[in-house]
């Protein structure tokens, strides 16, 4: 059978080309969380996630020059990334669900404790990296956010939730489909 392919010059490459090409590549998905000096706390979904260097430990994340978790991360100069565990695609499309409140309720239903930075940290997450804002570096319409990591949260017996192609995957089973439910609540 011969492989269907397409290559493209950089000049013709459109914005669904790039996106389709891109979706390729499976990545984990985390939310990357702030607690802003007023106390109010946000995450947003995100997979542009990858580590740097070992020495020091840095970590980064693309984030849209648009998103407001960009903002509040540029004025608290913390985050958090949290690796989702693979039962937590619904916590994965609620952080990216622009109609979501504004404010610290948007973590009512998920179960968080406040991590060495002050920034929220996901109880079911299968990691966390609580960072300190290393640099940040402009590039095109997102901003590169380094962090150093101070404090990091690891859950070995929880598997990762995939993201391929568009949609949710797990290493072992499918996906559940967004029926997971939210069952912890939030200040315990
Ligand atoms: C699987 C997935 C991955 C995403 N990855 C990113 C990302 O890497 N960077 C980004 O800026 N937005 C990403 N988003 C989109 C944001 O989660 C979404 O725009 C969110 O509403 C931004 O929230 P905010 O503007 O309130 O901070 C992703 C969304 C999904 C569903």
């Amino acid at each position: 059978m011969t492989a269907r392919h397409t290559t493209t010059p950089a000049d013709q490459v459109d914005p669904a080309g790039f996106r389709g090409a891109m979706a390729s590549f499976a990545t984990g998905v985390t939310v990357v969380t702030v607690r802003s000096a007023d106390g109010d706390l946000h995450g947003m979904t995100v997979n542009s996630f990858s580590s740097v260097s070992l020495d020091p430990t840095l970590v980064m994340v693309c984030l849209a020059e648009s998103s407001r978790g960009l903002e509040l991360i540029e004025d608290a100069g913390v985050f958090s990334v949290n690796v989702l565990s693979h039962s937590q695609e619904s916590v994965s499309r609620w952080f990216a669900d622009r109609h979501r409140p504004a404010d610290s309720t948007m973590f009512t239903g998920v179960a968080i404790e406040l991590g060495a930075t002050g920034c929220p940290t996901l109880r079911e997450a299968a990691a966390a990296f609580d960072c300190r804002v290393h640099r940040l570096v402009a590039a095109g319409d997102h901003v590169i956010v380094i962090g150093e990591v101070v404090s990091l949260t690891h859950r070995t017996e929880l598997e990762p939730l995939v993201f391929h192609a568009g949609g949710y995957r797990s290493l072992s089973a499918p996906a559940s489909a967004g029926r997971a439910l939210l069952h912890v609540v939030r200040g315990e």
